[in-house]
C-alpha cells in the first residue's frame, strides 16, 4: 500500500491531514487524521450517510434547514444535499484547512457549486449557541463518539447543557442526530432526561470492515412541538 499526502496543516486546533491510500490492487481510499487521531476514511460511509437519512426521514415537509457539525470527508453533508426537500445545509467545521481543501475539490463526496451549501470555519458549539430555533435537523459527527473524543473540549457537547443547546438550535419538531463509533445508551438516557425532548431513539448500525464487525450507533431525539 502507498500513502499520498493530499494536505497537511497545523493550526490552533492541532494538525489535520488528508491522505490517499492506494492498495496493491489499485483501489484508493481517502483518510482524515485530526490532531493525530484517525477521524475517518471512506471505506464504508454508510453510517455517515445514515446520520443524514435517518434524521431527515423524521422531518416532514420541505424547505428544510440542516446543520452538520463536522465536515470530515463531506459524506453527511452530501447526503443531506441529496434530499430535494433540503433548502440549506450549513456545515460547522473547526479546521480551516479542511474547508479550504473542500473548496479546491479535494473532497470528492461533496457536490461542487451547490448554492444550498455553506461551509463555516467555527466550533460547532459556538454555532449551535448562536442558532436558537433555526434548524430542522442538527447532525453531529465531530468525534469518534461521546466516549472517544477527537478534542477534549468537545466533551461539553455531550453534557446536559451542551445537548440542551443543540436541542434549542432546532425548530419545534426538529431532529437532533448524533453519530457514535460505539453504542451510546448513556447519551440516549441523558437526552431522554432533558426538557423539550421526545422520541429518543438509539440505532445500532453494524458495519463489517476487514472481516471484523463494528457496532456504530446513531442517537436521535426530537424537540417538542409541531413543525411549522
Ligand atoms: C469524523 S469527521 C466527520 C465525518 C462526516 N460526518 C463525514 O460524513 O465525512 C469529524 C469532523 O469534525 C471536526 N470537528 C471536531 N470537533 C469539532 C468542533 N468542535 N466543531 C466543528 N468541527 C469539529 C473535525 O475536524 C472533523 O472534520
Amino acid at each position: 500500500m502507498t500513502v499520498t499526502e493530499l494536505g497537511r496543516a497545523d493550526g490552533a486546533h492541532g494538525e489535520v491531514a488528508l491522505r490517499r491510500r492506494t492498495a496493491e490492487d489499485g483501489a484508493t481510499h481517502l483518510e482524515l487524521v485530526v490532531d493525530g487521531v484517525f477521524a475517518m476514511d471512506d471505506v464504508d460511509t454508510s453510517t455517515e450517510q445514515a446520520l443524514a437519512t435517518q434524521a431527515l426521514a423524521r422531518c416532514p415537509g420541505d424547505g428544510l434547514r440542516v446543520l452538520v457539525g463536522g465536515l470530515g470527508l463531506g459524506w453527511t453533508a452530501a447526503t443531506a444535499l441529496a434530499d430535494p426537500r433540503v433548502a440549506a445545509v450549513d456545515v460547522a467545521e473547526l479546521q480551516g484547512p479542511l474547508v479550504e481543501w473542500a473548496g479546491r475539490g479535494l473532497l470528492p463526496a461533496l457536490p461542487s457549486g451547490d448554492e444550498r451549501l455553506t461551509l463555516h470555519v467555527t466550533d460547532v458549539a459556538d454555532h449551535l449557541a448562536a442558532s436558537a430555533g433555526r434548524h430542522d435537523a442538527v447532525l453531529l459527527d465531530v468525534d469518534n463518539g461521546p466516549a472517544f473524543l477527537v478534542h477534549e473540549a468537545n466533551a461539553g457537547l455531550y453534557s446536559e447543557a451542551g445537548l440542551a443547546t443543540a436541542v434549542a438550535a432546532l425548530r419545534p419538531g426538529g431532529v437532533l442526530a448524533i453519530w457514535s463509533s460505539d453504542p451510546a445508551p448513556e447519551l440516549a438516557d441523558r437526552l431522554t432526561g432533558l426538557p423539550d425532548v421526545v422520541d429518543v431513539e438509539h440505532l445500532v448500525l453494524p458495519v463489517e470492515r476487514d472481516g471484523r464487525r463494528y457496532d456504530y450507533a446513531i442517537v436521535l431525539a426530537r424537540r417538542t412541538g409541531a413543525p411549522a
